[in-house]
């Protein structure tokens, strides 16, 4: 018998699905618990799953804490309650986000914000007792930022000054355009985004922080704290988790 390999739509709806499951079968997902959503189409398998749990009953008083537009509207049109992360019941933590990823280095440092929600999904992130991350197999790299531009969220009134000072760092800096928008995208908390790539392998960590240090830089997508727990799927139709 023929054996087809899983597309990588099938491979994100498989690692979101199980990553779910497992985490609600283990208890790390729990009625009553604050959970922060990610954003993108690996993302959304995750909720997607999240809401028919919460719509068979099985899990209540979920309160949901959103990190774009996006996941915001499919949260809508799931059933599941929305809050901020100031509302009172929320009170700036969170106990679980669970979120996709552009790259995931061997370590779990992350590069995020292909969707341009880089900055609302740091602060569920770092705002959050435990960090999932879902991914089909093509997002697992040996180096960060040398094949997948690492986007920066800066505001335009600095966009040139803050090339200058990327470049300074070794980055090749591209504005990021909008598509079928003429002008560059600009991100759901109204700034650019300059996607920045290395020709040699870095150091994330240090990078994660030089990068918020220049000024008119509002946040950039090394995820290089708080690690997460990554459910992996392969194109063989297994998962793995690490
Ligand atoms: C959005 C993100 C996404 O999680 C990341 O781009 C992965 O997206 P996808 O799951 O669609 O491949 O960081 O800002």
């Amino acid at each position: 018998m023929k054996i087809t390999a899983m597309t990588q739509d099938e491979q994100k709806k498989l690692a979101g699905t199980h990553a779910v499951d497992s985490l609600v079968e283990r208890g790390l997902i729990r009625s009553g618990m604050k959970i922060g959503l990610g954003t993108g189409s690996t993302a959304i398998h995750g909720v997607k799953r999240l809401a028919e749990l919460i719509q068979a009953g099985k899990l209540t008083d979920v309160r949901a804490v959103v990190t774009s537009f996006q996941t915001g509207i499919a949260c809508e049109d799931w059933g599941i309650p929305v809050y901020s992360l100031n509302a009172r019941g929320i009170a700036g933590t969170l106990d679980l986000t669970i979120d996709g990823a552009d790259e995931i280095d061997g370590e779990n440092r992350l590069i995020k914000g292909g969707g341009a929600a880089l900055l609302r999904e740091k602060i569920a992130a770092y705002n959050s007792k435990r960090f999932v991350v879902i991914a089909d197999e093509s997002k697992f790299v040996k180096h960060l930022g040398t094949a997948f531009a690492l986007p920066v969220e800066a505001v335009e009134e600095a966009r040139t000054s803050v090339a200058a000072r990327l470049a300074e760092l070794g980055a090749v800096c591209t504005l990021r355009e909008g598509v079928r928008k003429a002008g560059p995208v600009i991100t759901d908390s109204g700034n650019i985004i300059l996607d920045c790539l290395w020709k040699e392998p870095v150091d994330s960590a240090a990078l994660e922080k030089d990068i918020n240090a220049i000024v008119g830089v509002v946040e950039n997508g090394f995820f290089t704290q708080n690690r997460p727990l990554v459910f992996g799927a392969r194109s063989d139709g297994t998962v793995f988790e690490r």
